[in-house]
């Protein structure tokens, strides 16, 4: 298959900037680890031409598009929970740490399609939708984000109880809610790759990953059978420096040169990721409840002047209006791997008991550089005076924040199907 053999056309230069600015963006997507990189990321990717079709806009699954679309100024629309209160990750804690500012809460995502009003999240319905159910997140971090914002969304407005947190509060790599009026299970698995993996991803001092891109990460793929709805988000680590195997071979490798491995970069492994993960999926739900698969699409990051460690690196305190801010290639890349696995998979799959639906949200998620914590991703971050070089993170939402919209579109795309 054309999606195994090395892109010769991209020039080795390309992948070691992108494995730079990822290095850096490590201590981010990990354990949060001083930062030591500065990254330029030189963005000498050819541009992919893609097709931006979507199974939203196919006609196959539900009728309304919320991919495209603007943001518009609704103010007190997004202060629907105390983040605090439902312990969020406290680098996304971004009131607590100290934000001063908060119109980044004011927003409400307009979609293009005409007819399509994006309704406010509803607990009570989401919550009704999924009765009896177990809702799972597989993936990086922004699953985790998702997770944590549908977690306080939910929470804001049920009984429930935490069933099991991960004690160090660094790493969050399984959670589990209940909501035992409804008899719905909340869980997130952390799965960088969605693939098995060791190596950085599992300690920061390693030089870099072991995935192995045959097999589903361990953790999530136990419980899988038990998954109703499963919402899958992965793509920032593939930018990482990886060794990749299909068993015992090895395939290739990503951004670390030193090994003498053909260099594959990101978007064989990621489609292959996600190939293993659907296929995961897709199997032994014979006799089971149906499921349904939502692949989220990329988030981008807005590291505004490729530096990991400014203060002002996200500093922006509004959307990007409509047309001021394109999409690079990567980003564009990444986005349509996803959305064509999905199509494969859904085409692959026409016995009804697995639906697959795409839960695409680059665009939405591009236009918003003022909903990262930035330096409040920690604590009070100029409590001593501003230094040059800080923490920022500009690839995470605030909570509550942008993310919430992510929620806003996935009980539109449960609820708006039966069963
Ligand atoms: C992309 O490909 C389509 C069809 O092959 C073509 O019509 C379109 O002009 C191309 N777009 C770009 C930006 O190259
Ligand atoms: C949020 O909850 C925390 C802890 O429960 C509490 O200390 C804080 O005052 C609350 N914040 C607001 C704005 O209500
Ligand atoms: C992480 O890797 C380093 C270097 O390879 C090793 O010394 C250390 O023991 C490892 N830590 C853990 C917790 O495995
Ligand atoms: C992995 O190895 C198996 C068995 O040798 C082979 O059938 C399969 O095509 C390989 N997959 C990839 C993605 O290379
Ligand atoms: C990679 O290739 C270089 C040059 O041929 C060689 O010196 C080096 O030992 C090789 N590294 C590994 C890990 O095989």
């Amino acid at each position: 298959m054309a999606a195994w053999q090395p892109l010769h056309s991209l020039s080795t230069t390309a992948w070691l900037a992108a494995g730079f600015l990822s290095l850096a963006l490590l201590h981010l997507l990990c354990c949060s680890p001083p930062v030591t990189q500065h990254a330029v990321f030189t963005p000498l990717l050819q541009f992919a031409n893609t097709t931006f079709s979507s199974l939203s806009s196919s006609g196959r699954s539900f009728s309304c598009d919320y991919s495209e679309g603007r943001w518009v100024w609704a103010p007190g629309r997004a202060r629907r929970y105390n983040a605090t209160a439902c312990g969020v990750k406290e680098g996304q804690d971004c009131l607590r740490n100290g934000r001063p500012d908060t119109g980044y809460l004011d927003w409400r995502w307009q979609p293009a399609a005409a007819g399509c009003p994006l309704q406010a999240f509803d607990a009570a319905a989401f919550l009704d939708a999924v009765r009896g159910r177990h809702v799972a997140f597989v993936g990086d971090s922004m699953a985790r984000n998702q997770a944590e914002s549908l977690f306080c969304l939910l929470s804001a407005a049920s009984p429930h109880r935490v069933v099991h947190r991960d004690p160090d509060a660094h790493r969050r790599q399984f959670m589990r809610w209940a909501f035992p009026a409804h008899g719905v299970t909340l869980s997130v698995y952390w799965a960088p790759y969605l693939a098995r993996s060791a190596g950085k991803s599992e300690n920061y001092s390693m030089p870099y990953n072991l995935v192995h891109l045959d097999a589903p990460a361990d953790r999530w793929a136990a419980n899988a059978d038990t998954m109703d709805v499963v919402v899958l988000a992965a793509g920032h680590w593939l930018l990482n420096s990886a060794v990749y195997h299909n068993g015992s071979r090895v395939i290739g490798a990503h951004a670390h040169p030193e090994l003498n491995h053909t260099d594959i970069g990101y978007a064989a492994p990621l489609r292959q990721a996600y190939r293993t993960a659907l296929e995961r999926l897709s199997s032994s739900s014979g006799g089971r409840r149906p499921r349904t698969v939502v692949l989220a699409t990329f988030s981008p990051t807005h590291f505004e002047n490729n530096r990991m460690d400014d203060p002002a690196a996200c500093a922006r305190k509004e959307p990007y209006r409509d047309g001021e801010k394109e999409l690079n290639s990567v980003e564009e890349e990444l986005r349509s791997i996803v959305v064509e696995e999905a199509e494969a998979a859904a085409a692959r799959r026409n016995a009804g008991d697995v639906r697959f639906e795409v839960l695409d949200v680059t665009k939405l998620a591009a236009m918003r550089p003022d909903g990262h914590p930035g330096p409040y991703m920690n604590r009070d971050p100029f409590a001593h005076g501003a230094r040059e070089r800080m923490q920022t993170d500009c690839l995470h939402f605030c909570l509550p924040g942008p993310v919430d919209t992510f929620n806003e579109i996935l009980q539109q795309i449960l609820t708006k199907r039966r069963w």
